[in-house]
């Protein structure tokens, strides 16, 4: 894709690889569109990266992605890409959960905003992508789809869902011009799941300085170090990476 004449709905962009890409994006000369539940971060995005657009949204909620889509496309008429990279990660031990509704929510909220998010914008979005000049919709899904961690069940079955549906859409849009691209992170050093959690991980703008080069030569599905070698691997590595990292 090209990085520098694009407009683009970067939801989850106030932090970590979602501002890493927003930035180098809008260095190349895109505008970028970010979302996130707390202005203040949108605020501090904002202050790093000027000229920046912002929205206040919780993609858990139907009824606000809906209002995101509506708001994006009649501010920028332009938009061309949507790149869904909001996410979170929970750590839940599935036999210590209790079997109440509280705790449930907890588990579909996860669901909600990993999963249901970039489905939901995506259809929202295809009809009017579908008449821009290089349109791209970009999922961010996880190492962790191909081969689970499984102290964060429902986030890595998310990621294996969107991956899975990345598949699905790049195959149904084959022939609307829409180009559909996975960004595919190793562990990276941001505060998914809490701060502190993945200070052992690969630092954001080394990734992200790997990524978009990648995005611009045309490759469809990019990853790096475990997680290029996590899309590309065979059953018999994954269930060998699997007890290796769960051990
Ligand atoms: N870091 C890693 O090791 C790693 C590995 C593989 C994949 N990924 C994926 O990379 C993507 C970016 O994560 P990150 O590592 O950069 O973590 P991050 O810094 O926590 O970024 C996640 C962003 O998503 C936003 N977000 C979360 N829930 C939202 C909601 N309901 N509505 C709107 N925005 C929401 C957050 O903003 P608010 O909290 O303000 O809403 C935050 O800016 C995620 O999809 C993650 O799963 C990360």
């Amino acid at each position: 894709m090209n990085l520098s004449s694009n407009t683009i709905l970067l939801t989850g962009g106030a932090t970590g690889i979602g501002l890493a890409l927003a930035e180098r994006f809008v260095a190349a000369g895109s505008t970028v569109l970010i979302c996130g539940r707390r202005a203040e971060r949108l605020r501090e995005a904002r202050q790093r990266v000027p000229g920046l657009h912002t929205y206040v949204c919780d993609l858990a909620s139907a009824a606000a992605r809906v209002e995101l889509a509506r708001q994006a496309v009649a501010d920028f008429p332009g938009l061309n890409v949507l790149l869904n990279n909001a996410g979170v990660q929970n750590r839940f031990a599935l036999a210590e959960l209790p079997a109440d509704l509280v705790a449930w929510e907890r588990q579909r909220e996860e669901i909600a905003i990993n999963l249901e998010a970039p489905m939901h914008l995506a259809a929202l979005l295809i009809p009017h992508l579908r008449r821009q000049r290089e349109p791209v919709i970009i999922n961010v899904s996880s190492g962790l789809a191909f081969s689970p961690m499984a102290a964060a069940p429902l986030y890595s079955a998310s990621k294996a869902g969107l991956h899975s549906f990345t598949l699905s859409l790049r195959h149904q849009l084959r022939e609307t011009g829409i180009r559909v691209l996975e960004i595919v992170p190793p562990g990276v050093n941001t505060d998914l799941g809490g701060p502190g959690l993945h200070d052992w991980a690969v630092p954001v703008a080394e990734f992200a300085d790997a990524v978009l080069p990648r995005l611009a030569a045309g490759e469809e599905e990019v990853g790096y170090g475990t997680s290029e070698f996590g899309r590309l691997a065979s059953r018999a590595e994954l269930d060998a990476k699997f007890r290796q990292f769960n051990a």
